[in-house]
């Protein structure tokens, strides 16, 4: 088992890497110490990992909530569901909220976990790749809106983080790759070495051979940790992290949510902010087609969907927490390995990236 410590002074936390956690009731017992446990998970998930997890914690008031799946269910209504169950079970302030499952529950767990009786113990047990390498990692929790996604939610820090890799089998590929889209975004935000690595084993780890995919895990959770240790409100570096996702979630919540993976959006706006880069001469055209080939071999879309006009995604990405002063801020980059929020690019690039996929205004 490896251990990745993010480092928040006295709200530091560790994250276990390996196989087998699920049903290691000595380390479930060491992450969820209290008397009371609410388990937050789906009902994808809960018939696969539900009952080792309970196993796991022995005697000790046990309850579960199981959601529908989907990223259509992130909702003020799901959070209401679990408000409701932790309510009914007289679940006390020293309680544990647990989120088994991807990133969808996790973000659902941690913000019910961040606002129950004004915040209550945490523990993820991410199940997806993407949320072993990123949401799981950070305490960024929240709930999508009708007019925008993850607009209301809270910073709030899990007590570990348990990744037990045996739950990566019964991923199916597409959602694999999904979580090979945030872990492409570590090399290209600040990680230029293991860019370069994952040019050169991506193969293997989109064939899930357990060194690469251990060692994908454990360098992005190392880079996650460092970020987030500098910057844990987002007030500077941490908005690195969101390279793509201005116009992934602009992607998202055009096409509704649920229908394109969040990875998969994000894969496609990483490469609109390599395209962006590219066109207002920060990097090299060969750069970006260096970024457009690794993201390719990866099974993840380059471009945007066809459907969206460009009105929609410009609507979209004005709802953005990185916004100031009305402006759409990017994350665009200077070299891979090497990233920058900007919002002094030419209007006109942004405007050809955007129609790149999408359906241009009428004429
Ligand atoms: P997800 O949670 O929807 O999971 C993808 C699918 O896989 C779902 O159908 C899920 O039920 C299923 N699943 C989960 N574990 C499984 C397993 N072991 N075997 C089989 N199926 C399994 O999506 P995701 O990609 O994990 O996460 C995306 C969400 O995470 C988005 O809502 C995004 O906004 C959020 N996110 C948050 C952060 C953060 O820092 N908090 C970072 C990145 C993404
Ligand atoms: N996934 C972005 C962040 O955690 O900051």
């Amino acid at each position: 088992m490896i251990r990745v410590d993010v480092e928040l002074a006295e709200r530091s936390y560790p994250i276990f890497i390996g196989t087998g956690l699920l049903r290691d009731a000595t380390l479930l017992g060491r992450a969820i110490k209290t008397r009371q446990v609410m388990v937050v998970t789906n009902d994808r998930v809960a018939p696969l990992y539900l009952d080792s997890v309970l196993t796991g914690l022995g005697d000790r008031q046990i309850a579960s909530v199981v959601l529908p799946d989907g990223e259509e269910y992130k909702t003020l209504e799901s959070f209401s569901t679990i408000m409701t169950a932790l309510l009914e079970h007289r679940f006390e302030r020293g309680c544990t909220v647990v989120a088994l499952g991807g990133g969808v529950v996790g973000d659902l767990a941690g913000f019910a976990a961040a606002c129950y009786q004004r915040g209550v113990r945490f523990v993820q047990v991410p199940t997806t790749l993407l949320a072993q390498v990123d949401s799981a990692v950070g305490g960024k929790t929240a709930v999508n809106h009708a007019l925008g996604k993850n607009m209301i939610g809270a910073f709030h820090q899990p007590a570990a983080v348990l990744a037990d890799l045996d739950t990566l089998a019964t991923l199916d590929v597409r959602e694999f790759r999904a979580g090979v889209a945030e872990i492409i975004k570590y090399g290209l935000i600040r990680d230029r070495e293991f860019f370069e690595w994952l040019e050169a084993n991506l193969d293997a780890l989109l064939a899930r051979e357990a060194s690469a995919v251990t060692h994908a895990i454990k360098r992005s959770c190392e880079n996650k940790a460092e970020v987030v240790a500098a910057d844990e409100h987002e007030s500077g570096e941490r908005a690195l992290l969101n390279l793509g996702h201005t116009f992934g979630h602009a992607i998202e919540h055009a096409l509704g949510y649920g229908s394109w993976l969040h990875g998969e959006a994000v894969a496609a706006g990483m490469c609109m902010a390599a395209s962006m880069s590219a066109r207002t001469g920060m990097i090299a055209p060969t750069t970006r087609d260096r970024i457009l080939a690794l993201i390719a071999r990866a099974g993840l879309p380059v471009t945007p969907p066809a459907g969206p006009t460009v009105d929609e995604l410009l609507a979209a990405m004005r709802i953005d927490k990185k916004n100031q002063g009305g402006r759409i801020r990017l994350v665009l980059l200077d070299a891979i390995g090497h990233a920058s929020v900007r919002d002094d690019y030419d209007a006109q690039a942004l405007l050809d990236v955007l129609a790149s996929g999408a359906v241009p205004p009428a004429a």
